[in-house]
């Protein structure tokens, strides 16, 4: 009897650059990356009243025009399913010997594509185009309560370094 293939099984993902044509298909996959953090975390930071795509959108067309940002998409079964977001950004301390460091700014791949190294896959993307500027760190932003998002990262390498801490005044 032939097995099928397992639903967890890797997929060959096509990654490429976000294009023009892709902003709308993007911005609603943004938008249901919000929508799931404000979900898992209820963090206030991430309570939006109108939620706008339109917004979303202006922000992306921003990216593609700025050589400091890139967005990789992955395509699977025909569509994008899966987006990283990137930015040169400075670090905190202006003097200090590193001051420009790559920074995953956004990153989502839709429920049922999760699990088969999508991820992994964009965020190699991401990391090449940094490397590739000479910059020597990639870092990012997770919320203490995303299990998902801190377990990636960590099995991609990536350590806590600094803890962002808050009081409501
Ligand atoms: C976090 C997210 C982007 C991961 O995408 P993904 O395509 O499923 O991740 P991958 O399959 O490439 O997995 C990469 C690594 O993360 C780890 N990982 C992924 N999902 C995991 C899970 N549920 N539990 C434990 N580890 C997990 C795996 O160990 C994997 O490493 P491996 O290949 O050595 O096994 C996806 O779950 C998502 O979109 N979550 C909601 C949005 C979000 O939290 N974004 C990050 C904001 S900071």
């Amino acid at each position: 009897m032939e097995s099928q293939p397992s639903h967890h099984a890797r997929l060959a993902p096509d990654v490429r650059p976000m294009t023009q044509d892709d902003i709308p298909r993007v911005a609603r996959l943004y938008a249901e990356m919000i929508n799931e953090l404000q979900e898992d975390t209820h963090d206030p930071y991430l309570q939006i009243e109108a939620f706008s795509i339109l917004e979303i959108e202006l922000s992306l067309e921003e990216d593609l025009a700025d050589p400091e940002a890139r967005i990789f998409v992955s395509e699977a079964e025909g569509a994008v399913v899966a987006i990283i977001v990137g930015h040169i950004v400075g670090t905190f301390l202006p003097f200090s010997n590193v001051r420009r460091v790559g920074q995953i700014t956004a990153a989502y791949v839709q429920p049922n594509y999760r699990g088969r190294g999508l991820m992994q896959k964009l965020e190699q993307h991401l990391v090449n185009f940094f490397r590739e500027l000479g910059l020597p760190y990639a870092d990012l932003f997770v919320h203490s309560e995303n299990t998902l998002g801190r377990n990636t990262w960590r099995a991609l390498g990536y350590t806590t370094f600094r803890e962002q801490m808050r009081r409501r005044i």
